[in-house]
């Protein structure tokens, strides 16, 4: 079984042109030994999507998504290693072996299945009881009275359940629907005699899709109000109904998120839906709940940017900083928009009648740099006229100003706060850097090459980074891989991706494989979604091909040359702790560091 797998993903593999499949996404032209178009995956008007044939691989420098051909489905049709198989499978006439996964994989499959039918049925009848049924008018005129026409709720596929309760039950079993299923579903509940009834009763039903459009759940709201019970209530958490991976209106704003490049996100469905009527289209709701790690990486794949549009109240505020946070750390940029007078984004848009959507527009317009917001909330929360409070600021913004900022955008926000605190520069630029080197990121002066001594290795800087182009020397000359063991296949490599493939193309050597190197590579990187995503930006770059091996060599040199600075650095260090500490081992400290820096110098002077 698991043989037979293995044969059948090969053959999809063989099978499938990665230049044929991407063309059916996006027109692509030659240049040079690539394919270059617009990034069907971010939408864009300049093209910076490559592809190349030779090594199968794809590579966007805007959205920085790469990776074989099944990375490029998965991304594109936003799908699972399984689904963008079966796919390919699919369009190249290849069966798909008959039972895939264990028993209980296939029961759970199929439950899943029978759960999404459950809700297509389910949101079917709602769609009937509002737009068919007198009862339905009591919703019709509450969503007409929320200005939500019929062609939004047609949009949304906005329902309505009926009051009775046993409504969807008997109308559903009566389309051949089990009650397990409608029960896993959520749709129904079991009573203590073991009858069962609607869990939605006299609501307006929102269905809420997953990213690749299938109802996995619904929202039901109560018509007007009432203290007694939830405004909302949703379906029950599961695997397939995890609001931590999904955005509520994804599926319909993606294509004016694409072309936008920028995501509102507001929090609630109303605000969501209200927007859309109002003819603003890329925006989400993220339901209520903290915006999440998964929620940003979606957006990510299609927004270059992300205005959070929440609450002015403290929670709201608390809420952005966090996911400004978040979503910063996944490379989006982020503002933050206050919508005045304490109203909602609903509420605002529609309180300005005719004007509303010009007036929304402007306060996206106006929205605050995340870091600033971030930054602003900070200062408020501390009484920065004692110095304490100062410091407690300072010591509470760093950690925002290491998130995702480049070293430019770090220095203009220290000047900034120094001026606003009253403090030297000088002094929160040293804990930021202190800051930067407990966490392991590299600050501009912490980073040793810059102050590389030398004519040759300099040259290696001017185009790709040493680590970077030492992979793309070697995806080209593999066999030169034996010359790096001594150096940095001893020490290393600063990051996990990167190691990743180099142990890749050892292991090709090593086992002298017929596969050609990237179809091995793809091989084993197959689980490793970023190191297959770095193969793929390093594979895409130029490579200069004449004095190839020179080139190898001042990399491995300046890689090495980085290991024993650092190495230096270190021990120089510990030394003058020992000293203080009036420990005598500092002696031996300073002879290893004395040692390291005749080999820095040997380095460069010797060859
Ligand atoms: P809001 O109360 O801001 O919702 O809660 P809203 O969309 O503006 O609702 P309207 O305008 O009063 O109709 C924000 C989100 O929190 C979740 C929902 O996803 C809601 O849209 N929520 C809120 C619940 O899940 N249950 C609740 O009882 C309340
Ligand atoms: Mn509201």
């Amino acid at each position: 079984m698991e043989q037979e797998w293995e044969n059948f993903k090969e053959q999809v593999r063989s099978a499938a042109d990665i230049l044929e499949v991407v063309s059916s996404y996006v027109t692509l032209k030659k240049r040079g030994g690539r394919y270059w178009g617009c990034c069907p995956l971010h939408g864009e008007k300049t093209p910076s999507f490559t592809v190349d044939p030779s090594k199968q691989l794809f590579y966007c420098f805007g959205c920085h998504a790469g990776g074989d051909v099944f990375a490029f489905i998965r991304q594109a049709e936003h799908c699972g290693f399984g689904d963008a198989l079966k796919l390919l499978a699919d369009r190249y006439h290849i069966p798909v072996p008959e039972r895939t996964g264990t028993p209980q994989e296939q029961e759970r499959q199929r439950q899943k299945q029978a759960v999404l039918e459950a809700n297509e049925t389910a949101c079917r009848y709602f769609r009937a009881c509002l737009t068919k049924m007198p009862q339905g008018r009591e919703a019709l005129d509450y969503l007409g009275g929320r200005g939500i026409a019929s062609a939004v709720c047609e949009r949304f596929s906005i329902g309505y359940a009926l009051p009775g309760f046993t409504s969807l039950l008997v109308n559903l079993s009566k389309r051949g629907l089990k009650e397990e299923v409608l029960l896993a579903a959520g749709l129904i509940a079991r009573r203590e005699d073991g009858s069962f009834y609607d869990k939605f009763r006299r609501r307006v039903m929102i269905p809420i899709k997953d990213p690749r459009g299938r109802i996995v759940g619904f929202g039901g709201r109560i018509i007007g109000t009432d203290d007694r019970q939830a405004k909302y209530m949703n379906t029950a958490e599961t695997d397939l109904f995890n609001k931590r991976f999904l955005l509520f209106a994804f599926d319909v704003a993606l294509p004016a998120i694409r072309a936008s490049r920028q995501a509102i996100v507001v929090e609630g469905y109303m605000d969501a839906i209200s927007l859309h009527a109002a003819g603003i289209e890329n925006v989400v709701a993220s339901m209520g709940t903290a915006f999440s790690r998964e929620q940003a990486k979606l957006l990510q794949r299609c927004a270059e940017e992300v205005v959070f549009c929440y609450d002015s109240d403290g929670p709201g505020r608390a809420a952005s900083v966090r996911a400004v946070s978040l979503a910063r750390s996944c490379g989006l940029k982020v503002r933050v928009a206050a919508v005045p007078a304490g109203k909602d984004p609903d509420e605002f848009i529609r309180s300005r009648g005719e004007r509303g959507k010009e007036a929304f527009l402007q306060v996206i317009q106006g929205a605050e740099e995340g870091l600033a917001f971030q930054i602003d909330e900070v200062l408020r929360q501390n009484n920065t006229a004692s110095l304490a409070g100062k410091v407690q600021a300072v010591s509470n913004i760093l950690p925002f100003l290491l998130e995702g900022s480049s070293e430019i955008e770090a220095a203009a926000y220290i000047k900034e706060l120094a001026r606003r605190l009253v403090i030297d520069e000088g002094l929160i630029a040293e804990e930021y850097r202190k800051a930067a080197r407990s966490r392991g990121r590299k600050t501009v002066q912490a980073q040793p090459q810059s102050s590389a001594p030398l004519g040759v290795a300099r040259r290696v800087q001017e185009g790709l980074p040493a680590e970077k182009l030492l992979l793309l020397t070697l995806l080209e000359r593999p066999d030169l891989v034996t010359d790096c063991e001594e150096t940095v296949g001893k020490f290393g490599f600063t990051c996990p991706a990167y190691q990743a493939i180099f142990d890749g193309i050892r292991a090709y050597v090593a086992d002298a494989s017929p596969k050609t190197l990237s179809e091995f590579l793809l091989d084993e990187l197959q689980d490793d979604e970023e190191a297959g995503s770095a193969l793929a930006q390093i594979a895409a770059q130029e490579l200069q091909k004449e004095n190839l091996e020179d080139t190898f060599a001042d990399c491995n040199r300046q890689l090495t040359y980085r290991h024993l600075q650092k190495e230096y650095e270190r021990h120089a260090a510990l030394a003058v702790e020992y000293e203080k500490a009036g420990d005598g081992r500092y002696k031996e400290e300073l002879a290893r560091g004395l040692q390291l820096k005749k080999e820095i110098s040997d380095l460069y002077h010797k060859a």
